[in-house]
């Protein structure tokens, strides 16, 4: 990494030099690991927006060009031409496959997509209106009950290669099952003929008196939300898995927080909150007008979901890619849905307000996504699951690369504290 020249801190007449650190892209950081030691001060940053917790060699996202690359390659060429199962290998092994290793890898999925028929026992136990995202974040924890982990510290290959392929495969299987125990319905289980997507749609959506018929447009439209989600560097699901890594927590812990992480609507629960909206709004007489005012309005706490990125500061070019495949994927298949012209009337009107204007808040990820959800008959409720399918791979890549980095430390942030200072007890009854 090349170094550049130091930053200067002068605090109370004294000058401290603190090393500066710069990315391959160009992207510069002060290094104030050592600040506390040389001066006594710790930085303050709420909500970590000018942190960098490590060095990553996985994702690049260049928030005010619009930019966002998996270990090099544009996602944009990631969706149009490589699989989901293609783009999860080059996250979590750093480079593409070859044919013999891709082959070996989309063939190790059927050997773990099973769940042990003893884990069957607790989707009994959830009730049947259980929110999936809570099914799955229990479901994925309990597996570290049933299959061997890895050590953190100094795990094999093998090992490695099986809980890649073991998570991300059950992963598919529990989503869909979490699905049918929402309907009262069999389970069904995976098929060995069947590719990653179509075996997920068949589990989700057959039953034993239909066979579901899968659709190439679907499988296609899935495959394109799978990428787009597969990574995103330091977001809030992907920061708790590392910060819950550091511990060296195993990785079934780390993934299961990051999941409920990403539960939250300003995070990856922003999908189902968006389709919440334009109900509403659709209900409300398709009155966009209205709900802009009230975004804009500070004394009320509604804001346009979907909306707005902490990094990104022009268009998501997630969702440049998604709203084209919404319009595509419901022409394709016959639907006229009324909230994607809701969607695209709101968003028309945002990006010609001074107020969405100035503060940079574009239509993120999660403003379109639902709207093909909803075209393949996905229910709102299980909409974060679906990212959740999607992020995992740069979760488990991110793990990954924490764990392998011999210097790693645990994550443990500093506090500015605000409470009382000392005082002496007071006994209850003078109280
Ligand atoms: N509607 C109305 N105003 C907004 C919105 C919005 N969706 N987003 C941000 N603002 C305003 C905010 O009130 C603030 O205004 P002011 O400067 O006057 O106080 C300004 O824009 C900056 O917002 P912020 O909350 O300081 O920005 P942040 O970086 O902390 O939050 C965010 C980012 C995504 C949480 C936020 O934009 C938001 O709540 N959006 C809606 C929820 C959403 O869509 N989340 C999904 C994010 S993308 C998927 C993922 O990776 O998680």
């Amino acid at each position: 990494m090349e170094q550049q020249q130091n930053a200067k801190v002068i605090l109370g007449g004294n000058t401290f030099e603190l090393p500066v650190m710069v990315g391959t892209e160009g992207e510069r950081g002060i290094d104030i690991s050592k600040l506390r030691s040389l001066t006594n001060y710790v930085t303050f940053d709420h909500g970590f927006g000018n942190t960098s917790n490590c060095e990553s060699a996985i994702t690049f996202l260049d928030g005010e060009a619009g930019v966002l690359r998996y270990r090099g390659y544009p996602i944009e060429e990631l969706a149009e031409k490589s699989s989901f199962i293609e783009t999860a290998y080059l996250l979590v092994y750093g480079s593409l496959p070859t044919s013999e290793q891709l082959r070996a890898f989309s063939e190790s999925f059927n050997q773990h997509s099973m769940l042990h028929e003893d884990m069957k026992n607790f989707f009994k136990g959830f009730a049947s209106n259980a929110h999936p995202m809570s099914i799955l974040a229990s479901m994925v924890c309990s597996l570290a009950a049933y299959y061997p982990g890895i050590d953190a510290m100094n795990p094999t290959q093998a090992d490695f290669d099986r809980i890649v392929v073991q998570l991300m495969s059950k992963v598919r299987t529990i989503a869909a099952f979490a699905y049918k125990k929402s309907q009262g319905q069999p389970f069904v289980y995976p098929r060995y003929d069947l590719e990653y997507i179509p075996n997920f749609l068949n589990m989700m959506f057959s039953s034993p008196i239909n066979e579901y018929k899968i659709y190439d447009e679907v499988v296609q439209a899935l495959k394109v939300l799978f990428i787009l989600h597969a990574d995103h560097e330091q977001n809030c699901s992907t920061s708790t898995v590392r910060l819950v890594g550091s511990a060296q927590a195993n990785l079934y812990a780390s993934i299961t927080a990051g999941i409920c992480a990403l539960w939250g609507p300003l995070h990856g629960g922003a999908n189902e909150a968006v389709i919440d909206m334009l109900e509403l709004i659709h209900k409300d007489n398709d009155d966009v007008d209205k709900y802009v005012e009230m975004a804009k309005d500070k004394s009320n706490r509604f804001r346009l979901m979907g909306f707005g990125h902490r990094v990104y500061k022009s268009y998501d070019p997630r969702a440049k890619i998604i709203k084209r495949c919404a319009h595509d994927l419901l022409a394709k298949l016959g639907i006229d849905d009324p909230l994607l012209e809701i969607a695209v009337k709101l968003e028309n009107k945002a990006l010609t307000d001074p107020y969405f204007i100035e503060r940079n808040l574009y239509p993120n990820v999660d403003f379109y996504s639902g709207i093909i959800y909803r075209a393949i008959g996905i229910p709102k409720d299980m909409f974060t699951v679906m990212f959740a399918i999607g992020r995992l791979p740069g979760w488990i890549a991110h793990w990954k690369e924490m764990m392998d980095n011999p210097a790693g430390k645990i994550g443990r942030p500093r506090q500015i504290y605000v409470g009382p200072t000392q005082r002496a007890y007071v006994s209850i009854n003078k109280r």
